[in-house]
């Protein structure tokens, strides 16, 4: 850091994503919740068209692109606002809706990436407790805030809020409400089709998960026309490169692929959870594209990850309190999932502590 970085943002500014290794070196990678298939193969090709035009900026509001989501969803155009992934998304509504000095509401445990995202627009971070389960506390939409987050299913947990659960809760809080769904085409459904009744909530969603297109970046929120259009008016000038406008629409089209990344993770998620029950971990439920879990008696979530990583195989451990005691582990496809449970069988009656 320089002498020059602003100092309310602290030394450690910065949100520490799940570890990148070069795509060379033969990684497992189960540590950022990335499709275990590859995207459509019909997206190559039309990246590799719309290349042919990047001497001309793309649309600003992603068009086609904008137009295919709000298709897939029932929506019209102008309630969806498409970015460079949902975490641009994140930082839109922080930009559009939270003035410095406002409270910004979340869950704990929740995505690590708001709080930063909170330090860097002085807003007052307010994380509220999830009850044990994962359901949100009422207060949770009583306390004053100009942004609500609910990730949903939730991040690191996998846990769940059927939409009616939600609702109840949510419907009276005031601000925005915004629902990062990015794991939701692992769940039964979906919060869209609430927006009518709640044009103070936008519902957040990414291509990088079920569409396998996390290196293409492309999220977008659905919502109301006129908090859609706060979301045009703070945005970059063109968020999302031609390139990735094509390929995306190419993705959505594809709609078997879609389902034969979910029916993957789906089937992969529930062999891993039983496997690892089988072996004494306790794991949360997850209707997302990975699980929680905690490794029994003798075994600590971090020793766990070091053998892992030995075996070259990465997942995430966080090293936090009320989080430290387990490990989140992307589900990959069958080989990935046998490979790491390959290594957890070998612990099995083992003591492990430490790194
Ligand atoms: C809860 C949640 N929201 C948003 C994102 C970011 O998605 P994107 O890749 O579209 O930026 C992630 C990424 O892992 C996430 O876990």
């Amino acid at each position: 850091m320089s002498r020059f970085l602003r100092a309310s943002l602290g030394a450690d500014f910065g949100y520490t994503p799940g570890e990148q290794p070069s795509d060379a070196e033969g990684w497992l990678k189960l540590n950022s919740n990335e499709s275990p298939l590859p995207p459509s193969a019909t997206v190559a090709a039309a990246v590799a068209h719309a290349a042919a035009d990047l001497a001309r900026y793309p649309s600003p509001v992603a068009e086609p692109l904008r137009s295919a989501l709000a298709g897939v969803h029932g929506l019209e155009a102008e309630q969806v606002f498409v970015a460079n992934g949902a975490d641009q998304v994140l930082d839109c509504c922080f930009r559009a809706f939270a003035s410095p000095g406002d409270s910004v509401v979340r869950t704990e445990p929740g995505y690590s990436l708001l709080p930063v995202l909170a330090s860097l627009f002085s807003v007052h971070d307010d994380p509220v407790a999830l009850e044990p389960g994962g359901s949100l506390p009422p207060d949770f939409a009583r306390r004053p805030a100009a942004l609500r987050v609910v990730v949903n299913p939730n991040s690191p947990t996998g846990h769940w809020i059927e939409p009616a659960a939600l609702e109840a809760t949510l419907r009276d809080a005031d601000g925005i409400v915004a629902i990062d769904e990015a794991y939701c085409d692992f769940a039964p459904a979906s919060c869209i089709p609430l927006l009518g009744a709640h044009p103070n909530w936008l519902v957040i969603r990414t291509l990088s998960k079920s569409h396998a297109l996390a290196g293409l970046r492309v999220g977008y929120a659905c919502g109301d026309r006129a908090v859609i259009a706060d979301l045009n008016a703070v945005r970059d000038s063109y968020p999302v490169d031609r390139c990735a406008i094509a390929g995306a629409v190419a993705a959505l089209e594809d709609r078997a692929h879609h389902q034969l990344i979910v029916d993957t993770v789906l089937r992969e998620r529930a062999r891993l959870i039983d496997r690892l029950r089988a072996l004494g971990w306790s794991v949360e439920p997850s209707e997302a594209n990975f699980v929680f879990a905690s490794p029994p008696r003798g075994l600590t979530a971090a020793a766990v990850a070091a053998r892992l990583r030995d075996a070259r195989i990465l997942v995430r451990h966080f090293a936090l309190p009320a989080l430290d005691e387990a490990l989140r582990i992307t589900v990959g496809d069958r080989e990935a999932t046998d490979r790491v449970l390959a290594v957890i069988s070998s612990l099995n009656g083992k003591t492990l502590s430490g790194t």
